[in-house]
């Protein structure tokens, strides 16, 4: 599940709050004197990623793709409301060409450095006020590849596209506050040739045809992080059902990928339903998968309500990817520091799910890992670094994220029993259903969940302690 790796591009920088609290002290109550935002919400391992001073609550994206010449034509509405008040506000945004911006219809200047789209609107924006930018862009979007080596943001298919946004790709295809801090709802409506279809998050509103070119408009009711925002256009297998109470199921196959997809595929409603029984209710109005060829993406993807494969997937990552609906969808991790609390979860739903259909035990997977049977390549890499802090941006998707964060679930267990254990993963997703999460507060829940129980050393020694913890 975890992908190939680089070396590390050093120390991560320091997370300080103290900035933004001491502006918006200065800021407050004067109203008019507006400061620019920020560039970065200081997240400790993309410190560019997000904006300061705003909060998003809708993106509207109304995208047209001509698959042939690779060209985009995007427009963003994107309505936020100002945290304070502000002269400037800084969007994430990577290659295409900017065509025009304003802010409340008023036409607004702008410039660009790097990935910043630096807005200035005509009039200040006042702290606590709703205000809408609309952003017209055009040209051929951009495949970014991550400090890890992998590609992610706009990847050209063999019959279309697939855009894929971990950690920070969504930039490549629209501008917005591309960081999981700051989740919001969306309209995804995207024109495409006439034949092809287009597949994107929440449900399918409408599709229309006009002439050569058909339209697909997609809503997304619930709070979504940036990086779960997807686009798959191509030719696509469509089958339409329905999974638990009358959740609706929406699945799309390359059709070179169908015959391979076709039972794994047909387990999905069946995963979910054994997901609602341990995790809780299923937190999105729709759900389903998007696979596409091996060759499109290096990585499957866990883009909200519809997973996206590279080819027919295992039972294992299938089971994997749907788990993070409830961990990392809607239970979001607020910076990439702690990714495990979307990895470990979600690798520990693969173990319970073996441990529910006649394999291993999670006790089993446990010795395995921690005495190297397990079958990693370097059995030793789960040692590199405790999961709660990755070396570096290069390495939040290495083992000690994702099987090291599991074993960290699996050594709350052991200490909790089986019932208890149940009712802190289930809790835990429905106290911060569709909101944001961090290692402390976790640990925090945990502890009141199991009064009398001691954490300390797992805490220690296991999240964040360096090294291979003793054997207990
Ligand atoms: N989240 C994906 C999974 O576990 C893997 C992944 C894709 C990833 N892109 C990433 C992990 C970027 C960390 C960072 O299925
Ligand atoms: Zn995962």
């Amino acid at each position: 599940m975890s992908r190939s790796v680089r070396p590390a591009p050093g120390a991560a920088a320091l997370l300080a709050l103290t900035l933004p609290l001491a502006l918006g002290a200065c800021g407050a109550g004067i109203g008019v004197h507006g400061t620019p935002g920020g560039s970065g919400v200081r997240d400790p391992y993309f410190p560019k990623a997000g904006n300061g001073g705003y909060h998003v609550t809708h993106y509207a994206l109304t995208l047209s793709y001509d698959p042939g010449g690779r060209h985009l034509t995007g427009q963003a509405v994107i309505t936020a409301r100002a945290t304070r008040a502000l002269s400037a506000f800084d969007l994430d945004f990577a290659g295409l060409r900017v065509e025009s911006v304003s802010v409340d219809g008023s036409r607004a200047r702008w410039n660009r450095a790097g990935q910043e789209l630096t807005v200035r609107p005509h009039d200040d924006l006042a702290r606590g006020g709703t205000f809408s930018t609309t952003v017209r862009y055009s040209g051929t979007p951009q495949t970014l590849t991550d400090p890890d080596g992998s590609k992610e943001g706009w990847l050209p298919t063999a019959d279309g596209a697939l855009a894929l946004g971990e950690p920070v790709g969504s930039m490549a295809w629209f501008p917005g506050n591309d960081h999981p801090s700051d989740k919001a709802s969306y309209d995804i409506t995207v024109t495409v040739p006439k034949g092809l279809q287009a597949v994107s998050n929440g449900e399918l509103r409408s599709e229309t045809t006009k002439g050569d070119r058909t339209t697909f408009s997609w809503h997304t009711a619930e709070p979504m992080a940036s990086y779960l925002a997807t686009v798959a256009i191509g030719h696509f297998d469509i089958t339409r059902t329905t999974g638990p109470h009358g959740l609706p199921v929406y699945i799309a196959v390359d059709p070179t990928q169908s015959k391979a997809s076709q039972e794994v595929l047909a387990k999905l409603p069946g995963i979910i339903q054994w997901e609602e029984d341990n995790f809780g209710p299923y937190p999105f109005s729709s759900t389903g998968a998007i696979v596409d060829r091996p060759d499109d993406a290096g990585y499957a993807l866990e883009t909200q309500n519809r997973p996206v494969f590279p080819g027919a997937p295992e039972t294992g990552t299938l089971v994997h990817e749907l788990a993070h609906e409830w961990y990392g969808d809607s239970a979001t991790p607020r910076s990439w520091q702690d990714m495990w609390l979307n990895e470990g979860f979600a690798t520990y739903a693969e173990w319970l799910w073996e441990e529910d259909h006649g394999g291993d035990t999670c006790q089993q997977t446990f010795t395995a890992l921690y005495d190297g049977t397990y079958g990693l390549d370097d059995p030793n890499s789960i040692w590199a670094f405790p999961p709660a802090k990755p070396s570096g941006a290069a390495h939040i998707s290495d083992h000690p994220v994702y099987e090291r964060g599991a074993m960290v679930l699996h050594k709350i267990r052991q200490t909790v029993g089986d019932d208890r254990f149940h009712a802190i993963v289930q809790g835990w997703a429905a106290a911060h259903r569709h909101g944001t999460v961090d290692t402390a507060e976790f640990t925090a829940y945990v502890e009141k969940m199991a009064p009398g129980k001691d954490f300390g050393e797992i805490w220690k020694d296991w999240l964040y302690g360096d090294g291979k913890p003793a054997r207990p």
